[in-house]
């Protein structure tokens, strides 16, 4: 019964017509936390999302999830505070799809989702340190056109930059993450 209800759940969100993305509310910490332990290879990240909202780096309404239509948890995309120089931005850390539900589109949508959220929110920009062959659809580009880097060694083309408005100021400068990601200013 409950593998008939999954089936049917991975089968709504194929064909989109069962997909929610929304801010997360306390019920899915939780599932979250799920998610991103079943996404990447050890606990990590989920520890990363748990240690940042306790953060000042949080900012309620800019963590984000895609259920299914029966109101499944199966991705999560959170945005978190960060600055370069004296630009305060905003990071985009991590992403996580549950991997049974992966490939259908629901990253792309649970991401656009939370950046969309923090457009309206007034964000000037956003980085993410990821795969150079996912974030460029979303308009992400390399931090190095910015004059923006990092203080540790990354490939030069995993660190990017988006706009969120045409008026956003993004100062050239080193990336300053918040203190759960553990990466020196
Ligand atoms: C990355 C992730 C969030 C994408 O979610 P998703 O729902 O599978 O993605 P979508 O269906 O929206 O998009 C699929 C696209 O992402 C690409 N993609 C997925 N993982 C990728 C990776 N590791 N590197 C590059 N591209 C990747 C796929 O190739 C596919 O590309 P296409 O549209 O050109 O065919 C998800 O695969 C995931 O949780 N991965 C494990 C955790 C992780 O690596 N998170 C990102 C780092 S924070």
């Amino acid at each position: 019964m409950i593998e008939h209800g999954r089936e049917r759940n991975e089968a709504m969100v194929k064909d989109g017509s069962g997909l929610v993305t929304r801010p997360e509310s306390p019920p899915d910490v939780d599932d979250i936390r799920a998610v991103n332990i079943a996404a990447f290879e050890t606990s990590e990240e989920a520890d990363l999302v748990d240690a940042l909202r306790g953060s000042s780096a949080w900012i309620d309404g800019l963590s984000w999830v895609a259920t299914t239509a029966a109101g499944d948890v199966v991705g999560h995309a959170l945005l978190t505070r960060c600055t370069v120089g004296e630009s305060a931005g905003l990071c985009l850390a991590p992403c996580a799809v549950d991997p049974r539900y992966q490939g259908q589109g629901i990253g792309s949508a649970v991401i656009e989702a939370a950046l969309e959220a923090a457009r309206v929110r007034g964000g000037d920009f956003v980085v993410v340190l990821g795969h150079p062959g996912y974030y460029p659809r979303f308009g992400f580009r390399r931090a190095s056109d910015y004059g923006i880097g990092l203080s540790i060694d990354v490939p030069a083309d995993a660190l990017m930059v988006m706009t969120l408005n045409d008026d956003a100021s993004v100062s050239a400068g080193t990336v300053c993450y918040a203190e759960p990601f553990g990466i020196p200013c």
